[in-house]
């Protein structure tokens, strides 16, 4: 049975007590189905109080936004992925745009950051993702082959199953303008075709940007999406709650 997977960026929203009433609401409206995992992106500071609200319900899962690689030490402001264990994160983002390009984090730091979730046990979600400008100049493969090369580079195939990619174009991403699901499924038969040729057949693929509860159907008919990952249509659990039950029977 095709597992859809449907997670949640909030970004910088929803503190503790927010987080609290947020799943509190989205557990009343979305019981689990076996069709689909539904995982929520927290800011570290929300991650306990997210993951006490679904402790309940193992087809949810609360992740981190980024963690930093080391796993401890003097590294103000930064939570590690023991850390973010310890707060009750099972995932965590990694090289999501934003990281990217507001925070300058480097195809290096992405593959440092995957590695030091694996070896703790979180399981990462690496965002890759070209510019308007990369997408125009024909370079989206490049791109993408790119930040999947250095991101990932000299795990083997039984850690690189532990990885699900998110194909994010930056173009996309919170603009109200996502690709059709053809460009996103080209990008995701590219994705596919490099982690199969380096011993991961069958990796999960989610396509994000500008995804909400008007196109999340015509963009999960294309059978090479796995699932979405969701930023600004996620914010509100009603809405999301909707989301998530997209083409459900
Ligand atoms: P968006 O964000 O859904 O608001 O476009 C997606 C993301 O950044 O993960």
């Amino acid at each position: 049975m095709r597992r859809v997977l449907f997670a949640a960026n909030w970004k910088m929203h929803l503190g503790p007590e927010e987080a609290r009433a947020y799943l509190k609401t989205f557990r009343a409206r979305y019981n689990r189905r076996d069709d689909r995992d539904v995982w929520f992106f927290a800011p570290a500071v929300s991650l306990e109080a997210a993951a006490q609200a679904i402790r309940e319900r193992g087809d949810l899962l609360v992740g981190a936004q980024d963690i930093y690689w080391e796993p401890k030490g003097a590294f103000t402001g930064a939570i590690s992925a023991p850390l973010a264990l310890q707060a009750g994160a099972k995932a965590t983002l990694v090289g999501h745009s934003e990281r990217r390009q507001l925070f300058g984090e480097t195809d290096d730091d992405t593959r440092r950051k995957v590695a030091a979730a694996l070896a703790s046990g979180l399981a990462p979600l690496l965002c890759v993702g070209d510019t308007l400008a990369e997408r125009e100049a024909g370079h989206t493969t490049a791109v993408v082959t790119r930040q999947l090369a250095g991101g990932l580079s000299g795990l083997d195939g039984g850690a690189l199953a532990r990885v699900v990619i998110a194909y994010e174009p930056v173009w996309a991403i919170g603009t109200g303008r996502n690709a059709t699901p053809q460009d996103a499924a080209a990008v995701h038969r590219e994705v596919r075709a490099w982690l199969g040729a380096r011993g991961a057949p069958a990796p999960r693929v989610l396509y994000g940007g500008s995804v909400n509860v008007k196109n999340a159907a015509e963009l999960l008919a294309e059978r090479e999406l796995d699932g979405v990952l969701v930023g600004g249509a996620s914010l509100d659990p009603d809405a999301w709650s909707q989301l998530v039950q997209t083409g459900a029977a």
